[in-house]
C-alpha cells in the first residue's frame, strides 16, 4: 500500500472536510494529513465569521472536532504558510498540498470618500466582534446613524449585530471586553443599501425574518422600492427563496413603527456612488436605480442623500495570495481545474491544489465546501503520477523543522486544553463559552504552557475575556 502524506493549509471547513475525505473515501493508500492554520484554533470563519448570536450555526464544529480527532489527522495550530513554512518545506515533506486559505479580506468598494474616517469593511467589523486575535480590540460605536452597503448575509449579521439590545449578546460567546463596547453603543438608525431591487436580493429568508424579530427595532420600508420589475415576477415565480424574502418583506411594508429605540431603514434600488465628509464620514450620496428588466440595475440620473456618522461596506469577500501558488488577482482565487491548481500559462501545477473559498471565491454556505472537497480530493487521489517525491516523509521532521525554526506550533491535544478552558470560563458566567481572544494566551494555553484556574485566568486576561 502507498502512503500519502498530504498538507492542507487552512483549517477551516474546507481544510477540515477535505482531510476526512482523504482519509475515509474509498481508495488503496495510506493516507496521512497535517492539517496547518496560522492561528492556534481550527475552524475558519465558523470560528471567526459566523456570528456569535448564532449558536447553532457555531454548533457545525461538534462535526468538524470529530474529524480533527481521527488518528492520520493531526492538527498543527500557529502555523502560517508563507511566513513559517514555504513551498519547498512542503515539497521536502509532503506528496502534495491542498490550499483551503479562505478569504478573510473585504472586497474592495472604489467610492470617493470610502477611506474617511467612520468608513468600515463588515469584514473588520466581524473580525473584531468575533474575538480574531490578529485584528484591534477597539471598536468605535459611538455613531448614531449608521450605513450598511451591501444586501447579501454578511450586511444582514452587521445590521443585526449593531441593532441587537447588549443583554442579548450577553448570552454569547463574546469576551467581556467586546461587550462592553457595545453596551456602549450609541446606534439608533441603520440604513442598508442595496444597489438592485428587493427581488434581487442576496439575503436568505430565515436570516431576513430574523432581523424583523429583534427586539425593540422597528425596520423601515419605502414604498417607492417596490414598483414593477418584471424579472424581478419571473424570479419569484421560479426561485422559491425569492418567494419567502418577497413574503417577508411584503409583510414587513404594513408594519407602523412603534417608536422602538432603534430602526433598520431599507433602501433598495440605491446604488452609493460617493461618501461624503471632511475629516470624518458625513454622509452618503447615492443614485436611485431602476431594473434593467434583466435581472440588473441601471442608473436613473437622479440622486440622493442621508446624513450618516459610520458606513459600513458589506460588498463581499476577496482571498489572499500566497507565497509562490498561483493567484486570480481580479478572482482572489487560486486558478484550478476541478482543483488542480493552474499557472499563468493553463499549465498544471503538480503537487498543489486548493478547495473551500480559496478555489471558488467567497459564496456559499460551510456545506458546500463540502462538495468542493470531494472534487479536489477526487482529483488528488487520481493524480499519483504527478505528486511530489518527499526527502523526508518521516511525520516527526516536520515537527523538528518547526522547533529547529522556534515555532511555537500548537496540535489538537492542545485545541482540545484551550477549548475546555473557554468552555471553563463561560460556565463561571452561566455562557457556554467565552472566546479566548490574545494570540499569545492562547498559544500558551495550548502548549500548556500557563495553567492555573479559571478564576485565575480571568483575574490575569486584563479584561480580555
Ligand atoms: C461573516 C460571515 C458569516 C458567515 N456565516 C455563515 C453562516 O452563518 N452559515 C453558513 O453556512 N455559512 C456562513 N458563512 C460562510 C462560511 O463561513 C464559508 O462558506 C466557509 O467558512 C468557507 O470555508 P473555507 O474553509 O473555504 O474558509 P475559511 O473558513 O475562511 O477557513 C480558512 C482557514 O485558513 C486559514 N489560513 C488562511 N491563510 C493561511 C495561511 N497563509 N497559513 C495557514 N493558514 C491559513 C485561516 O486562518 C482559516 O482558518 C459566513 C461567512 C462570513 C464571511
Ligand atoms: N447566516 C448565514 O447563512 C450567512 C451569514 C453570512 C454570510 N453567509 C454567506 O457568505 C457568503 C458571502 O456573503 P456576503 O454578504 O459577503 O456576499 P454576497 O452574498 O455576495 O453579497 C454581497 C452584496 O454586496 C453587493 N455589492 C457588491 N458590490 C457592490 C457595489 N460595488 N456597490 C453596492 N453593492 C455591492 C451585492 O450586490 P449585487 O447582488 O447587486 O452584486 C450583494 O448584495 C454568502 O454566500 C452568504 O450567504 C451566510
Amino acid at each position: 500500500m502507498t502512503t500519502l502524506r498530504v498538507a492542507i493549509i487552512g483549517a477551516g471547513p474546507a481544510g477540515i472536510f477535505t482531510a476526512d475525505l482523504l482519509r475515509n473515501s474509498e481508495h488503496h493508500f495510506d493516507v496521512t494529513v497535517d492539517l496547518f492554520d496560522r492561528i492556534p484554533a481550527p475552524y475558519g470563519l465558523v470560528r471567526y465569521g459566523v456570528a456569535p448570536d448564532h449558536p447553532r450555526i457555531k454548533g457545525i464544529v461538534n462535526s468538524l472536532r470529530q474529524v480533527i480527532d481521527q488518528p492520520g489527522i493531526r492538527l498543527i495550530g500557529n502555523v502560517e504558510f508563507g511566513k513559517d513554512i514555504d513551498l519547498a518545506d512542503l515539497k521536502r515533506h509532503y506528496h502534495a498540498v491542498v490550499f483551503t486559505t479562505g478569504a478573510i479580506r473585504d472586497a474592495e468598494l472604489r467610492l470617493p470618500g470610502i477611506d474617511l474616517p467612520g468608513s468600515f469593511g463588515a469584514g473588520s467589523f466581524v473580525s473584531w466582534y468575533d474575538g480574531h486575535p490578529d485584528v484591534p480590540r477597539e471598536w468605535n460605536l459611538d455613531h448614531r446613524v449608521v450605513a450598511v452597503i451591501g444586501n447579501g448575509n454578511v450586511a444582514l449579521d452587521v445590521t443585526r449585530m449593531l441593532a441587537r439590545r447588549p443583554e442579548e449578546l450577553r448570552l454569547t460567546e463574546m469576551p467581556n471586553s467586546i461587550l462592553e463596547q457595545f453596551e456602549r453603543s450609541r446606534v439608533t438608525d441603520i440604513h442598508v443599501f442595496g444597489r438592485r431591487g428587493p427581488l434581487q436580493v442576496k439575503f436568505t429568508p430565515l436570516e431576513l425574518r430574523e432581523l424583523g424579530e429583534l427586539p425593540e427595532v422597528d425596520i423601515i420600508l419605502d414604498e417607492r422600492d417596490f414598483g414593477p420589475d418584471p424579472a424581478g415576477e419571473l424570479a419569484r415565480s421560479t426561485n422559491k427563496q425569492t418567494q419567502v424574502v418577497d413574503r417577508v418583506l411584503t409583510a414587513w411594508r404594513s408594519r407602523q413603527p412603534t417608536g422602538a429605540k432603534r430602526r433598520v431603514h431599507f433602501h433598495f434600488h440605491s446604488r452609493p456612488v460617493e461618501i461624503l465628509g471632511t475629516d470624518r464620514v458625513e454622509a452618503l450620496k447615492f443614485e436611485r436605480t431602476e431594473s434593467d428588466g434583466a435581472g440588473g440595475a441601471k442608473g436613473t440620473g437622479k440622486f440622493d442623500q442621508i446624513e450618516v456618522d459610520a458606513v459600513y461596506h458589506a460588498v463581499g469577500y476577496f482571498g489572499s495570495a500566497l507565497a509562490g501558488i498561483p493567484f486570480d488577482e481580479h478572482r482572489g482565487v487560486i486558478p484550478n481545474r476541478a482543483g488542480r491548481a493552474i499557472d499563468d500559462n493553463d499549465q498544471l501545477v503538480h503537487g498543489v491544489y486548493a478547495s473551500g473559498w480559496i478555489k471558488r471565491g467567497p459564496v456559499g454556505l460551510i456545506g458546500a465546501t463540502k462538495s468542493d472537497a470531494m472534487e479536489t480530493v477526487q482529483s488528488l487521489l487520481g493524480d499519483q503520477a504527478d505528486w511530489w517525491t518527499p526527502s523526508e516523509p518521516d511525520p516527526d521532521s516536520v515537527l523538528k523543522m518547526l522547533d529547529e525554526r522556534g515555532i511555537r506550533y500548537t496540535g489538537v491535544e492542545g485545541w482540545h486544553r484551550l477549548d475546555q478552558h473557554e468552555l471553563a470560563l463561560g460556565v463561571a458566567e452561566g455562557r457556554e463559552r467565552i472566546k479566548v481572544i490574545s494570540r499569545e494566551e492562547m498559544t500558551a494555553i495550548s502548549r500548556g504552557e500557563r495553567f492555573g484556574s479559571v478564576a485565575e485566568t480571568v483575574l490575569n486576561s486584563g479584561g480580555e475575556n
